[in-house]
C-alpha cells in the first residue's frame, strides 16, 4: 500500500527519522507529508508510534481529471463497498490546488455523490454522510489534474492522544510539543523544567519520549479498526509488543504555573500516562522561582494572550529575559511563542530559531544558552 503520511509543515524531515525508526522504511519527504510503501502491520504501527505525524493515509485510487465529468467518474470507477457498507457512515475532506477546481468543498461534494451512486445502484441504498463522528473518513487531494482519493487509517488526529483530560485556555498541540522536545535535542539526561507548564503538554511528551511509550497507547478508536480489512490480533500483538519496550528510565521533569487549575490538570495529565512517575509539578510564579537544579534544560511556552495590550505583553517578556539572566545561568532556555515582537523584548541572544506554526499562528522557537554574564541585547535581534 501507498501510505502517506501528514504532519506540520518543517516536521517533515524529522518525521522521516521517526518514521525511520519505527519501521526500518526510509520515507520520501513531502510537502506538510511524507510518503512510503507498507503493509497493515507499517500502518497499525505509525498510528502507534508516531508522535510527530497528524494522520496516516492510504492511496486509494489516482486517476487525472480536468472537469467535473471526470473528478465524479474516477471516483465511481473505484469499488467502494471493499472499503466500507451501507451501515457505516463516511465523509469526505479535499485540499484542491488546481486551476480545474475552484472550490474544495464542491470537490468533496462531487465524490460523495460518486460514492452514494455506486452504492445506491447496487444495493439500493446508499450510507450516509457524517460530518463529526464518521465510520470513515476519505480525503480526496487535487493537485493541477491529478486526483487522489486516500483513506485516513487514522480517524481523529494523531494529536488526539488520549491522556490529555485537562487543559487551560491555551494548550499546545501535542504533536508540536513532541517535535519542539526534538529539534531542542534534550537527552533524558538533563532535568527537563517547564516553568509556565499549563496543561503540561511538554512534560507529557516528554515523559513519554524518556520512558519508550508509544504516544497513542490510550487512544480508544482509530479509523483502521472499523475497516474491512482490520486485523485485530495483528493490532493486539503490536500494542503487547510495545508496553514491552517501555523502559524504566527516570527523567527528572519539573512543571511550575501560578494557576492552580493548570497544576491539578497537568498532574492529570501525566498521572493518565503513567501514575508511578516522579515529576514534580508546583504551584509558583515564574519571577519567584529559583532554579532548582543547576544546568536545566527549560523548555516554555509563555502566554501570547492576544487580547492584552501588547505593549504590557512585551513588558511581560522582557522581564522573562531578565530573569532568565539572572537567575538561569549554566541553563539553556527553549521558548516558543506566538508573540514575534514579544519574543524580541526578551533581549537575550538565540543561537537558534525556527519558523513553527501552531495551527494558523506563526510562531518561533528560539534556543537561548544562558551563561554567566550574557549580556541582554536590544532591539530587534530575535527577528
Ligand atoms: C500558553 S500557556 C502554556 C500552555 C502549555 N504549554 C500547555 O500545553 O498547556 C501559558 C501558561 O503560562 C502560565 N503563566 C503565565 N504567567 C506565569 C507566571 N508569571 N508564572 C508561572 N506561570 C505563568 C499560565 O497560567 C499558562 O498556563
Amino acid at each position: 500500500m501507498k501510505i502517506v503520511v501528514r504532519t506540520f509543515a518543517g516536521f517533515e524531515e524529522i518525521l522521516a527519522d521517526e518514521i525511520f525508526q519505527i519501521t526500518n522504511v526510509k520515507a520520501e519527504i513531502g510537502k506538510r507529508a511524507v510518503y512510503l510503501d507498507g503493509d497493515l502491520e507499517i500502518i497499525y504501527s505509525l498510528n502507534l508510534w508516531c508522535r510527530l505525524a497528524l494522520e496516516v493515509l492510504v492511496e486509494l485510487h489516482n486517476y487525472k481529471a480536468s472537469n467535473e465529468d471526470e473528478l465524479y467518474n474516477g471516483a465511481y470507477e473505484f469499488i467502494w463497498d471493499n472499503e466500507f457498507s451501507i451501515h457505516e457512515t463516511f465523509s469526505i475532506s479535499s485540499v484542491v490546488n488546481s486551476p480545474f477546481f475552484n472550490h474544495s468543498k464542491y470537490a468533496s461534494l462531487k465524490i460523495k455523490d460518486a460514492i452514494a451512486d455506486q452504492f445506491n445502484k447496487k444495493y439500493g441504498k446508499r450510507p450516509s454522510v457524517e460530518r463529526d463522528n464518521p465510520d470513515h473518513k476519505f480525503l480526496v487531494r487535487i493537485s493541477h489534474d491529478q486526483v487522489n482519493l486516500l483513506w485516513n487509517t487514522s480517524g481523529d488526529p494523531l494529536f488526539k492522544r488520549g491522556y490529555r483530560k485537562m487543559t487551560g485556555v491555551a494548550p499546545l498541540n501535542e504533536v508540536l510539543a513532541a517535535g519542539i522536545i526534538k529539534f531542542s535535542g534534550w537527552d533524558f539526561k538533563r532535568p527537563l523544567i517547564d516553568p509556565m507548564c499549563g496543561s503540561g503538554t511538554f512534560l507529557c511528551e516528554a515523559l513519554m519520549i524518556a520512558k519508550n511509550i508509544p504516544p497513542s497507547i490510550e487512544r480508544k478508536n482509530f479509523g483502521f479498526t472499523k475497516h474491512k480489512n482490520y486485523d485485530h490480533a495483528l493490532w493486539t500483538t503490536i500494542k503487547n509488543k510495545a508496553n514491552e519496550k517501555k523502559n524504566e528510565n527516570k527523567p527528572v521533569l519539573m512543571g511550575y504555573d501560578n494557576l492552580n487549575e493548570m497544576i491539578i490538570a497537568t498532574r492529570n495529565n501525566i498521572n493518565n500516562i503513567d501514575p508511578n512517575n516522579d515529576c514534580k509539578i508546583t504551584f509558583k510564579d515564574f519571577f519567584d522561582l529559583e532554579p532548582p537544579v543547576e544546568n536545566a534544560f527549560l523548555i516554555l511556552n509563555p502566554p501570547y494572550n492576544m487580547r492584552i495590550a501588547q505593549e504590557k505583553n512585551h513588558m511581560f517578556y522582557e522581564k522573562i529575559g531578565t530573569r532568565l539572566k539572572h537567575s538561569w545561568s549554566g541553563s539553556d532556555a527553549w521558548i516558543l511563542s506566538g508573540d514575534l515582537e514579544g519574543l524580541k523584548h526578551i533581549g537575550l541572544r538565540p543561537i537558534r530559531k525556527i519558523k513553527l506554526f501552531n495551527g494558523p499562528i506563526e510562531t518561533k522557537l528560539v534556543h537561548i544558552p544562558l551563561y554567566k554574564g550574557s549580556k541582554k541585547i536590544k532591539g530587534n535581534k530575535i527577528g
